[in-house]
């Protein structure tokens, strides 16, 4: 029952896009998957308490003297003139005897910034940075043009609403690092909402005037994992020293990876839904696969996710109605998204200058720059297929759930604001999957399904259950603030003012 083996297909729709612009064609991925999916160690049930890693926080914080101030960015090589807001960025030791940094960057809200929430946005992966994606592709404050050199302005920001933090998690993504190689091969979701921990109470001994602040973590795909895990050792830890450190109210998540099953069962009715299967292998995999755990010796079913995958032909997975990535093609649309951006961003953030005004690399790193690393981790085969893989770096992702329902759970009794939201075109983490994640818990409906409005037209559609709360963002691909800037930052204003996007 070739569960996992699904994403090969969904995978080798990306793999087929992103060639286009990176010609990166060199690996045969079924055969690849397979040597995978012999490593896999699936973890079938989750206890509680394997995440519940309490963390003594005065031992882990170091001293910040002076560090904000070099963090503070003067300005980024090729930035836009009339820019109202503070940034900052630079690295954070989350271990100082392996030598182990996480690199951040930092924009503050250009108006009221001491009175709006702090947020800390991730991506996922796993070995995706939110730098390059998340603030330089999705929802920061600049977006790169064409040239790699120079930036404009986002006009549909986040930080219009709140002060960011964009981490780039765990060690090896990135600027991130370890000066101790072996890390890399701990590396995994345990030791990720570890690190994340040790990152934020050390920031907020650098930024001391966020300590009260409202916090909210946000972050979409397989942050779907570290989101809930580093939401828990929040909690966990305020438990263990009996006070509030960081005062966490809420995490969202979009276009997620939340639970195993119900991914599969999500990307194989989404595909058919949407006229990318006809239905004959629709019916061999439903009929063929068992979508509760990985089996890798199930060729039935191998067979039928092949063929699927070739069904579908040519498209962006992330986007299903989206055109590729093609360099000769003219994008001239600001508002539009360019297909090719992950070029310029990758061009921007391996310039010199730019590391230099950054701060970042301070150690020169042995290899460049890239939006996503990898990390042998079978599930996102269709986010690590963007890598060109010239870390070099074997690295070996450890602990990874198949859910953690079991975590959303007991952080939706916690009392804090638990989002959920799905851009409904992305074929990576389809809506549906979020959707029949959500159904498992088997909760009540307080506020029933309705749409939402954005310029006067559907945004999406909003379902309030208990301690809980669903949104999708109509139109958006798996990259929501990419696809869809307006919307998504309607949606964003709503979760951190705690308010359902509005209904008129
Ligand atoms: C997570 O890491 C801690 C410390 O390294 C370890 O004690 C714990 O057993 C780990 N938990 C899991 C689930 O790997
Ligand atoms: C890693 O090693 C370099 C070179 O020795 C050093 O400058 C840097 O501070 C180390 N990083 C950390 C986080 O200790
Ligand atoms: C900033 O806050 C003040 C006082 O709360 C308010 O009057 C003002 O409109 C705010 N400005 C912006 C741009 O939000
Ligand atoms: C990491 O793990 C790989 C595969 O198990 C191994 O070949 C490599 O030597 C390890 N690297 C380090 C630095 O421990
Ligand atoms: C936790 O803190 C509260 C108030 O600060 C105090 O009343 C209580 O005794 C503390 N509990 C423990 C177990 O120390
Ligand atoms: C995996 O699939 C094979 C072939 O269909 C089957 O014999 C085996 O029992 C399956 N393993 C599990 C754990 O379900
Ligand atoms: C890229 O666009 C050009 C111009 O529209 C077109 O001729 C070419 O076939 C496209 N290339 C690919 C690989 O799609
Ligand atoms: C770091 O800087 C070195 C040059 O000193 C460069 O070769 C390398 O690509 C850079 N790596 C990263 C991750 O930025
Ligand atoms: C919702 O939260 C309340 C209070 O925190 C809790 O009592 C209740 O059990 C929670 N319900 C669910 C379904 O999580």
């Amino acid at each position: 029952m070739a569960t996992y083996a699904l994403f090969i297909w969904i995978s080798l729709l990306c793999l087929a896009s992103l060639c286009l612009c990176y010609g990166w064609i060199d690996i045969n991925p079924i055969k690849y998957v397979n040597e995978e999916l012999s490593k896999e160690r699936p973890s079938t049930s989750l206890s509680r308490s394997s995440y519940g890693l309490a963390l003594d926080t005065h031992a882990a914080i170091g001293s910040q003297d002076g560090l904000k101030k070099k963090d503070k960015i003067e300005s980024l090589p090729g930035q836009p003139h009339g820019v109202e807001f503070d940034q900052y960025s630079g690295y954070v030791t989350v271990d100082p005897e392996a030598g182990r940094a996480l690199f951040y960057y930092f924009v503050e809200s250009p108006h009221n910034s001491s009175s709006k929430p702090l947020v800390l946005w991730l991506n996922g992966g796993p070995g995706c940075s939110s730098f390059g994606a998340g603030a330089m592709m999705e929802l920061g404050p600049f977006r790169v043009n064409k040239d790699g050199k120079t930036l404009y302005q986002n006009e549909y920001a986040w930080n219009i609403d709140a002060n960011i933090i964009f981490l780039e998690s765990p060690a090896g993504v990135g600027f991130s690092y370890s000066n101790t190689t072996s890390d890399y091969n701990l590396s995994g979701d345990n030791r990720t909402a570890q690190d994340s921990y040790i990152f934020l109470i050390n920031w907020l001994e650098r930024f001391p005037e966020y300590k009260t602040r409202e916090f909210f973590i946000a972050g979409e795909s397989y942050a779907g994992h570290y989101i809930p895990q580093l939401a828990q050792v929040i909690l966990h830890s305020d438990k263990y020293v009996n006070r509030t450190v960081i005062n966490l109210r809420g995490i969202a998540m979009g276009n997620a990876y939340i639970d195993f099953e119900t991914t599969i069962k999500g990307a194989v009715d989404f595909y058919w839904t949407h006229a990318l299967m006809p239905d004959e292998i629709f019916h061999g995999l439903t009929s063929n696969c068992d979508f509760t755990i990985p089996n890798t010796s199930d060729k039935v079913c191998l067979d039928f996710v092949n063929q699927a995958a070739n069904a579908v032909g040519n498209i962006y997975s992330y986007d299903i109605y989206a055109p590729l990535c093609n360099s000769s093609s003219k994008f001239h649309s600001a508002s539009t998204f360019d297909p090719c951006s992950e070029n310029y961003i990758n061009s921007y953030l391996n310039t010199p200058q730019v590391q230099k005004a950054l701060h970042a690399n301070a150690t020169s790193l042995p290899y460049p720059w890239e939006s996503c690393r990898h990390f042998s981790l079978l599930v996102f085969l269709n986010f690590y297929f963007m890598h060109r893989n010239s870390g070099k770096i074997n690295r070996l992702w450890g602990d990874k759930p198949l859910t953690v329902l079991p975590i959303i759970q007991e952080l939706m009794v916690s009392g804090i604001r638990i989002w959920i939201y799905s851009g409904d075109t992305d074929g990576a983490l389809p809506v549906t999957c979020s959707r029949y994640a959500i159904n498992k818990l088997g909760i009540l409906i307080k506020t029933t399904w309705y749409p939402w409005y954005s310029q006067g037209e559907v945004g999406g559609y909003a379902v309030g259950f208990q301690n809980l709360t669903f949104v999708t963002v109509r139109g958006a691909g798996h990259f929501v603030p990419s696809y869809q800037p307006a919307r998504a930052l309607i949606l964003f204003s709503s979760f951190v003012n705690g308010k359902l996007p509005p209904p008129a």
